[in-house]
């Protein structure tokens, strides 16, 4: 368990070349015990975590989405009742089943525009798959590395990964070790940390003696080790993968303008009450957009801007939509947008960007001049990026950045302390863990 720290000890420490989110927290090995089931003896998942005995367990969490048009009803009734995503307050019980029922028939039609489902299922097993492939070669040491994907909104549901994962012979007193790998690469209290406290949940339902009396010994002290992979908004493979993909759409025009073609980032909103408790995201998101610019040699002008924005509360801006208009009525056609903050194509690049936003500008007169750059997907620089964090995170034993155990200044919930406490306390020194 962390204890509290001023915050002056911790800023103390840290030097300018070891900023807080680049010196991760070590992971202390620990020896996993084997139990006797039904007089069967049940070897640990992994004998030594440092050891060649794996598997590895490796968690690909994100939002998810509806993959057929049947499940946008439960995907849309699951996100509205989330206050880590969008708070409604008090009435959030009353307002999240209310909201999430009359958007349900819209947003099935916007899903069977899409071809009838989100394509994100598919994306995310395919990256969890092909990085692992990566990394029994190059992290041999923790091999087989087993890939799992963990939805917070749509399936399969991080209870129904947890399911799996004491199924397949982790945790219960065999011990093992799993990477929660957040699939947003700038940290949000609303996405990778709506999902780390669900993830939290289940582990103190599932594993934890104080929450489960039906666990022995054993059970306890052989529980799942996690790990986070919290964020890497400019990881270097991740920059490469966005600039070879705006380079391919800039390809697309002219060589005369392509200089002046004006790159519009994009990056998923966040209601206002949220950026101003002090999340991390905006800042993390500008860290991405500055690093691809520069890769780039800062050869287009550029803009961030931010989409999806519901309900009439204020959002961050300048909203994407408002922003491609007014370009284009000013005469600035050649507008590249890049999404920014999801690696995976989904509702808001297929449906929203290229069927409302690239539409609506043609129709003002872009004349086709105004597109999208894909979305990593199926990149095969995106996927080594991928194994190369994984991998450097495996190696060096890594539990969390140094970030996490910082909660916003303006949080009052205590899920987000237990959550931060737990994952921050995994590693080494765990008493010396800061969480404020
Ligand atoms: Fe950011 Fe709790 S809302 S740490």
């Amino acid at each position: 368990m962390s204890i509290q720290k001023p915050l002056q000890a911790l800023t103390k420490r840290a030097t300018p070349a070891q900023s807080l989110q680049h010196r991760p927290r070590i992971w202390q090995p620990q020896r996993c015990l084997a139990t006797v089931s039904n007089g069967n003896f049940v070897p640990p998942v992994t004998q030594d975590n440092t050891s060649s005995k794996g598997p590895t367990a490796m968690v690909f969490m994100n939002m998810g989405g509806p993959a057929t048009t049947d499940e946008v009803g439960g995907f849309l009734s699951r996100l509205f009742a989330d206050a880590d995503l969008i708070p409604l307050g008090p009435l959030q019980n009353y307002l999240g089943p209310l909201i999430s029922r009359r958007r349900t028939p819209k947003i099935k039609k916007q899903y069977a525009n899409i071809g009838g489902g989100s394509p994100i299922r598919k994306w995310s097993e395919y990256q969890a798959s092909e990085m692992c492939k990566i990394l029994d070669k190059t992290n041999p040491e923790t091999a087989p590395h087993k890939p799992y994907v963990a939805f917070r909104y749509a399936n399969p549901l991080t209870e129904d990964m947890y399911a799996q994962l004491l199924e397949d012979g982790f945790g219960k007193g065999r011990g093992g070790r799993a990477v929660a790998f957040t699939q947003y690469p700038q940290y949000s209290c609303s996405t990778t940390g709506s999902s780390l406290n669900e993830l939290w949940k289940l582990r103190q339902r599932l594993e934890s003696p104080s929450r489960n009396n039906s666990l022995d010994a054993a059970q306890a002290e052989g529980s799942i080790k996690w790990s986070v992979i919290d964020r890497w908004p400019t990881h270097p493979g991740l920059v490469e993968a966005f600039a070879e993909n705006i380079n391919a759409t800039l390809q697309t025009y002219p060589e005369e303008i392509r200089d002046s073609v004006v790159i519009l980032y994009s990056a998923h909103s966040l209601p206002m009450s949220v950026v101003n408790r002090g999340d991390p995201y905006p800042a993390e998101v500008a860290a991405t957009v500055w690093a691809v610019q520069q890769r780039l040699g800062f050869r287009n002008p550029y803009r961030l801007c931010w989409q999806s924005q519901v309900g009439p509360s204020a959002w961050l801006g300048a909203q994407t939509s408002d922003t491609v208009n007014n370009f284009v009525k000013k005469g600035q056609k050649d507008l590249l947008l890049v999404p920014i903050a999801f690696t995976s194509d989904h509702i808001e690049t297929l449906f929203e960007i290229d069927q409302e936003v690239i539409h609506e500008a043609n129709e003002l007169g872009a004349d086709g001049r105004t597109r999208r750059a894909e979305s990593l997907n199926g990149s095969p620089t995106f996927i080594s990026a991928l194994a190369s964090l994984a991998g450097a995170h495996l190696r060096n034993n890594e539990v969390c950045s140094r970030q996490m155990g910082l909660r916003c200044p303006g949080c009052k919930s205590e899920r987000c302390l237990e959550q931060k406490r737990f994952f921050m306390g995994q590693g080494e020194q765990a008493n010396n863990a800061v969480t404020l």
